[in-house]
């Protein structure tokens, strides 16, 4: 990433923890492009969506947007519209799981309540036979979501696992450790602001280390989610997994919704797991920021999306 690309990204990331922004664009509503990257402000559009995808042979996993909630009646409403979500994937007979967000629930408030959420969450999903997966947000956080996921299987919870960033400099400690633990893991390169004090800063670095993190996984055995849209890991993985003769049934690969669509039916269509990151839900303006800071091309998009609306 050269210079001017890192500053953009940083002023955008900037943006997505901006109340006023956010509370802006929640008044222009999807029009501002979000709708590209996000099912519908519903869990029906959401469902809609899904059932679409697996028509399709690519499996899902829903999130119900919402992060850094400001009170535990929120937190207790995220709750509440999971179990909902939950019971309405195992009704629609939908292939597919859900991730949340722990400052969704609460983490930044009070950690034995965000903890408590997520375990009813956890529990009703092993009682449906369903996976949930913990996104990882910035660094702040990623102690107590790690440390959350552990105490979930130390209580016997299998059906439940996070997110390493391959952009921190101690995610290969955590895949270690976690690896040790059969936990399963999503790799991912990280989305969020991070100082270079604890988080590499070139494209390269990141890179390198998610090829390490990823052949760290795949050696090992232990069902691992490979989440990028980048073409060259891609192929990196499918090249390795073939060298080694590491079956298709040790890994997936994850991709967002609305984002490199054809790559991920092609991938399905060879035979390969393949799970699209499905949003929704009104709160969307944080993750569409997110989305926005990854490509500046995307910026463009949504500028003449808007002018073209006029
Ligand atoms: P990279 O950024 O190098 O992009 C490779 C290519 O993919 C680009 O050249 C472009 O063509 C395409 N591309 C990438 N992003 C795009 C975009 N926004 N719009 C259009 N094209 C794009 N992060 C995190 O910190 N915590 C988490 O829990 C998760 N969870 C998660 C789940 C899933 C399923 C995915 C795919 C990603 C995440 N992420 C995440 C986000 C992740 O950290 C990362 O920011 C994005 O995936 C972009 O990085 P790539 O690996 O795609 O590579």
């Amino acid at each position: 990433m050269d210079i001017g690309n890192r500053l953009f990204r940083s002023a955008l990331l900037g943006l997505a923890g901006n109340r006023a922004a956010r509370a802006l664009s929640q008044r222009y509503g999807m029009k501002l492009g979000a709708r590209r990257f996000v099912a519908g402000e519903t869990m029906e559009e959401a469902i809609v969506q899904a059932k679409r995808l697996n028509a399709e042979g690519i499996a899902v996993t829903l999130d119900f947007l919402g992060e850094s909630v400001s009170s535990l009646e929120e937190a207790k409403t995220s709750e509440l519209g999971y179990l909902e979500l939950l019971r309405t994937i195992e009704r629609e007979g939908i292939n597919g799981n859900i991730s949340l967000k722990p400052t969704q629930f609460g983490l930044a408030l009070d950690r034995t309540a965000c903890e408590e959420g997520i375990r009813t969450v956890v529990k009703e999903a092993a009682r449906l036979g369903l996976f949930v997966r913990l996104d990882m947000e910035d660094s702040p956080w990623t102690d107590s979501t790690i440390g959350i996921v552990r105490k979930l299987h130390e209580e016997g919870y299998s059906n439940v696992g996070t997110v390493i960033q391959a952009y921190l400099y101690r995610s290969g400690r955590d895949v270690q450790a976690m690896t040790a633990n059969k936990m399963n893991l999503r790799l991912v390169k990280g989305a969020y602001k991070e100082s270079r004090r604890i988080a590499f800063e070139t494209k390269q670095e990141v890179d390198d280390n998610m090829r390490r993190l990823i052949k760290a996984r795949l050696d090992s055995g232990v069902y691992t989610a490979i989440a990028t849209h980048d073409q060259s890991i891609i192929r990196w993985v499918q090249s390795y997994t073939r060298m080694r003769a590491i079956p298709r049934s040790r890994f997936e690969f994850q991709m967002l919704y609305g984002i490199r669509n054809p790559l991920q039916r092609s991938l399905a269509k060879e035979g390969y797991t393949v799970r699209s990151y499905v949003p929704f839900g009104r709160s969307w303006y944080p993750y569409f920021v997110r989305r926005l800071a990854e490509r500046p091309a995307n910026v463009m998009f949504v500028v003449k999306s808007v002018v073209l609306r006029k």
